[in-house]
């Protein structure tokens, strides 16, 4: 997690740097920093909590001609100003800004405190800038300070570093995401992603681990073992990270509205209307078919659309198997003679899916699924799909869930010949529109449960999935303790927690299995449940709560999912929430 952001030449570089830190703060926001280099002296910000705080304490028209600004995600230390980043040297030499974890920061802080080197703050960032500024002191040149520290250091890092009388802007990078940017006019930039330095550069490289390297007005100069290194810079589409609330009161609400639009994209970038033909690569897609079985590895919302897929495989005859990243890594299942793993992420950024690939044989198949451009996943990925869902700021995935489950069940349509899906998906997509559309009656139900402390969801078949989403979304964003299950699986334990009141929300999209789950929800109601029926017009009853458009029961997910996506939209405001970002995360989980 956290985001950084740097740049060297003629700026306004608070503008510059905190209008960059808020482009990052789906990264983590505990608390912002920056750091300006005027004339060989540097200046330290820092302040807890939001992007804004910081604004409020850095003067207006700061001369400086490099900066580097940090937007946090705590990991090691508490969320306090000594902790924020930039850390810097114990002998002020060296300022840097960090995006990872040094896993041997320990012994290293033994080391150089053997050595009488005092420590200012609980980070293993500091210990960084520490061990740079040994090697400045031992007569090395601020790049070969820098090499050798890289030797010395265990883990995950994405650096943006400045030292006092030195001129440039310096960076490394190992395992965790910087891209660096060139501008036209004198100036050129850094980030960990592509959003802050768009309106800057015109050429974009995103760097390789194991590269570190520095920055002048001029020039960009990148090494990799001692050796110098040609980066290939290419342009960028701006459309893919327009960071814009287009009017909206929060980016989740937009990005909500925006969900059947990427849907339709998905439809029209992976199909072609007219002539009834799907446009993946027949290559992949006879690999797919070829496999023994097709794995999905996702985490959070991504594992959860990955297992809505993975059903959808199996109903159509193809063996798929959905698991949880950062539990694959541990080996615990079966060996499989030729599988295709299926990798899908939104940012495409995230460390446990990035583990897996580290763990995977030269040559096996993999297919990255992912919103993120150039991300490290699309990049290290075998072959790779984009669900061109465009920016999504939120904390919260909504539109890029229902992009993946698009994009899945038109593989799943290509691998088969099936052509229906497509049409399926457009009516799919209208009914998320149509629930939307609707939002008010969502929002009124949201009023009912503002006291809650627990909440079920429930449902059979493709409707647990969509109950396993919403729950997620419940929980993090309106931090209600949420619980999913099949419907059928409640009285084998879980039903013991239903009390009078406990509210139990219900999909019920499949006409040919809604009489076992009403029958459940009736079990609950038996016990005090007050139950919420969310039912496909197909199977609707009177006195369901709320009855959505008709879709093919295999598709009923959409519609469910828009309709728990909203519902904690509404109960994260209505109990005076953080929509965008709620407490603890981070829309980029780039630590494992
Ligand atoms: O970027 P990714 O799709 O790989 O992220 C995976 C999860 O961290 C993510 O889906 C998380 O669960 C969301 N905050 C859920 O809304």
């Amino acid at each position: 997690m956290c985001g950084i952001v740097g740049a060297i030449g003629n700026l306004d570089y608070k503008t510059y740097l905190t209008s960059g830190l808020k482009k990052l703060d789906y990264r983590g926001y505990d608390s912002a920093g920056l750091a300006f280099w005027n004339k060989g002296k540097i200046s330290l910000y820092r302040a807890v909590g939001s992007v804004e705080n910081l604004a409020s304490i850095v003067p207006d028209g700061h001369a400086g001609t490099a900066g580097i600004a940090h937007t946090r995600w705590a990991t090691h230390g508490g969320v306090t100003v000594e902790n924020a980043h930039p850390q810097r040297s114990w002998d002020k030499k060296v300022y840097l800004v960090h995006n990872g974890v040094i896993d041997n920061y320990k012994e290293l802080k033994e080391w150089l405190s053997g050595m009488g080197c005092q420590f200012r703050s609980d980070t293993d960032t500091e210990v960084i800038a520490s061990v740079i500024a040994y090697f400045l002191q031992e007569g090395e040149t601020p790049l070969d300070a820098i090499r050798k520290a890289m030797e010395k250091l265990d883990g995950s890092y994405a650096l943006a570093i400045l030292f006092t009388g030195q001129e440039g802007l310096y960076f490394a990078k190992n395992k965790s995401p910087l891209v660096l940017g060139r501008g036209d006019t004198r100036i050129n930039c850094l980030a960990s992603d592509y959003a802050p330095i768009l309106d800057y550069c015109s050429n974009f490289a995103a760097l390789d681990d194991g590269t570190y390297g520095y920055m002048t007005e001029n020039s960009i100069v990148a090494y990799r073992n001692g050796k110098n290194l040609a980066l290939r810079f290419a342009s960028k589409d701006k459309e893919d990270y327009v960071y814009d609330l287009a009017g909206y009161p929060h980016f989740m609400m937009k990005e909500i509205h925006e969900g059947a639009h990427v849907v339709r994209k998905n439809v029209e970038t992976y199909f072609d209307r007219e002539k009834k033909v799907y446009l993946f690569d027949p290559q992949l897609l006879a690999s797919l078919k070829a496999a023994d079985e097709v794995v999905f590895l996702g985490c959070g919302s991504s594992h959860y659309s990955s297992e809505a897929a993975a059903a959808y495989f199996n109903r159509h005859g193809l063996r798929a198997t959905s698991y949880i990243a950062s539990e694959w890594i541990h080996g615990v299942y079966p060996h499989l003679k030729n599988p295709y793993y299926v990798l899908i992420s939104q940012s495409g950024e995230t460390a446990d899916l990035i583990s897996c690939l580290d763990m995977m044989e030269k040559g096996t198949k993999t297919l990255g699924i992912v919103n993120a451009k150039d991300s490290t996943i699309a990049r290290r990925s075998g072959h790779v799909l984009y669900i061109g869902a465009g920016l999504e700021v939120a904390v919260a995935s909504t539109k890029s869930f229902l992009g993946q489950m698009a994009l899945m069940m038109l593989l799943c349509g290509a691998v088969n010949g099936d052509t229906s899906v497509p049409d399926s998906l457009l009516e799919a997509a209208k009914a998320v529109d149509d629930v939307v559309g609707r939002r008010a009656d969502i929002d009124a139900i949201a009023e009912g449960i503002v006291e809650v402390h627990d909440a079920f969801f429930v449902g059979r078949g493709m409707d647990f999935f969509a109950g396993e989403e919403s729950s997620l979304k419940l929980k993090e964003i309106s931090y209600v303790h949420s619980e999913s299950y099949p419907g059928g699986e409640l009285k084998h334990g879980p039903i013991a927690l239903i009390e009078e009141g406990t509210p139990v929300f219900a999909f019920v999209g499949n006409p040919e299995i809604s009489k076992q789950i009403r029958s459940n929800v009736e079990e609950l109601k038996a016990r005090g449940a007050v139950a919420y029926i969310v039912s496909s017009e197909s199977c609707a009853k009177e006195g369901d709560a709320f009855v959505y458009r008709y879709v093919e029961g295999d598709f009923a997910p959409y519609p469910e999912v828009a309709f728990g996506q909203l519902l904690s939209y509404y109960l994260s405001l209505r109990r005076g929430l953080n929509v965008d970002k709620p407490r603890n995360l981070a829309k980029s989980v780039t630590v494992n």
